[in-house]
């Protein structure tokens, strides 16, 4: 038997039946990076279907063989495995079950096409559409597949599902748009709305932590939390992202999906039993208890954006964000933002919750840091002369995987003083190996029909309510400026002005 408890954990899952994967957007950046890099650590992990084929479409003339090029390509780039991934046996044995419909995403009889070569793989195995392609093509794609009788199952083996990344939408109207057309054609037992935080391990691990455990779950409230802090800060910059990004900015990109679950996942009461909609439903409630951001008599709001400029980046000299490729050299798109968010619940009253996202900021790291209310009395006051930190509990996303307490405790020595001290859980020294990459385990979910860790047609639309006054917000300002923030600094000077107002600060990361 295995002393690896992780690695029990895995084999006791249950393997998908007979299914066809069948990625539109089949060179595009996602597939080379993330999907088929997933798909070969699947089949390593012998967690694939013994019935399974990948159906790659795109605009590319490229034929199965290119397709499997594609993936050749992708292993040695993106796979960080030992040995030599694209070449080894699982690499071939995935390769040879890969297949390639080219067409235009406009033309039906691409999805005419596309359904025979799903009958010629796996006439009698579900079918997972993954639209890996840019957002302006969902609507089409999801119509078509409707057009063309792909969207419905033909008996409960044959099922039909489609996986949408993200953005879902740019806005509220947008998204429920997005919305009806999907459920046009799909029930949304049938939809899988990916955000990738939601397939991190730590991510899931807030689940077990709050609800697998005792002790934590009696002080999880406004009685015993002063404030609850998540940031999520990215060293990197742009990059070539720039298209989307400058329509999109930090608010868009990182607020409204991946912060908000987190914050979702924090605040929730607890489920009645861990079932996909006992989970989305608590969540609901909880996105449902956050106040407007925007004030309403005035229209405006205290979100904090801010840009960053030219600076440096772990010893590099990086150029900011307007001069940086395919942005506008005016551009008003933020980097950064911080917002205060008050939740209007039972548990939550009067405990605000401090969100941060940048880019080039000094750190890669995201954590969601749990203050607690510093006890009732300073008893050591006399004795110490350090006054007591308030006990910390931080949960750790990533990159160091793990859960630590910060508590006070007695410094050695003959004198009565003070001092903060860390308990520290890490992944790594606590179950070795290493954990699986949040699209393995997403792609294996919808392969299982498992919604539990994508976002519900109802998160994503009471998200987007809460951020597209914000946006309006903005707009009405016209600001022709934006506060920028050196590359490889902390927060702009108004993030710390919103923590001083409440006579809080950031955590030093
Ligand atoms: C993506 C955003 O959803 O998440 C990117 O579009 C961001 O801008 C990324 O860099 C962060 O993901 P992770 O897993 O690296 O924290």
């Amino acid at each position: 038997m295995s002393s690896n408890p992780l690695q029990d954990g895995l084999r006791l899952e249950p393997t998908p039946g007979p299914t066809a994967l069948v990625i539109f957007g089949a060179s595009g950046d996602l597939t080379r990076r993330k999907l088929l890099p997933a798909l070969y650590k699947l089949s390593r992990g012998q967690r694939l279907p013994a019935r399974f084929s990948v159906i790659g479409v795109s605009r590319d003339p490229m034929g199965d063989e290119g397709f499997r090029t594609v993936l050749r390509e992708s292993l040695r780039e993106f796979a960080a495995v030992k040995g030599v991934p694209g070449e080894d046996a699982v690499a071939k044995s995935l390769a040879e079950r890969m297949h390639y419909v080219g067409g235009d995403f406009n033309d039906p009889s691409l999805f005419q096409r596309l359904s025979a070569a799903l009958a010629e793989v796996n006439s009698d195995g579900g079918a997972l559409f993954y639209l890996a392609i840019p957002p302006g093509a969902y609507a089409n794609v999801i119509e078509q597949l409707g057009a063309a009788g792909l969207s419905k199952a033909a008996s409960p083996e044959q099922w039909r599902r489609v996986i949408v990344e993200k953005p879902f939408g740019t806005d509220l109207d947008t998204a429920r748009e997005l919305n009806q057309i999907v459920h046009r054609h799909f029930d949304e037992a049938q939809v899988f709305r990916i955000d990738h935080y939601l397939g991190k391990e730590t991510v899931q691990n807030l689940l077990v932590f709050r609800f697998a455990n005792g002790m934590f779950e009696p002080i999880w409230n406004r009685r015993y939390i002063d404030h609850v802090q998540i940031t999520a800060g990215e060293t990197v910059g742009v990059e070539q992202r720039a298209r989307y990004y400058e329509g999109a900015g930090a608010l868009r990109d990182m607020v409204q999906n991946h912060l908000m679950q987190l914050l979702a996942l924090v605040a929730m009461e607890p489920p009645i039993a861990f079932t996909a909609d006992g989970v989305r439903d608590r969540k609901m409630d909880a996105l449902l208890s956050i106040q407007p951001l925007v004030d309403e008599a005035s229209r405006t709001t205290q979100v904090v954006r801010a840009q960053y400029a030219a600076g440096w980046v772990a010893g590099a000299e990086v150029p900011g964000y307007r001069e940086e490729p395919g942005v506008n050299p005016a551009s008003t798109t933020e980097t950064f933002v911080a917002l205060r968010m008050q939740l209007d619940s039972w548990r939550w009253a009067g405990v605000p919750f401090y969100l941060r996202t940048g880019k080039r900021l000094p750190k890669r790291t995201t954590e969601i840091a749990i203050q607690l209310r510093r006890p009732p009395l300073e008893i050591f006051k006399r004795v110490s002369p350090t006054s007591v930190a308030p006990n910390l509990l931080i949960i750790n996303v990533q990159p160091d995987e793990g859960i630590s307490v910060r508590f006070e405790a007695k410094l050695p020595g003959t004198r009565m003083q003070l001092a903060p001290v860390m308990m520290n859980f890490r992944y790594g020294t606590a179950f070795g190996g290493s954990v699986p990459e949040a699209y393995e385990t997403l792609l294996l979910d919808a392969m299982l029909g498992d919604p539990t860790l994508f976002a519900r047609h109802d998160f994503v639309e009471a998200s987007w309510a809460l951020i597209t006054p914000v946006h309006e917000a903005w707009h009405n300002e016209q600001a022709a400026a934006i506060p920028t923030y050196e590359a490889g600094e902390w927060a702009p000077a108004d993030a710390d002005a919103m923590m001083a107002r409440d006579g809080r600060r950031w955590r030093t990361l």
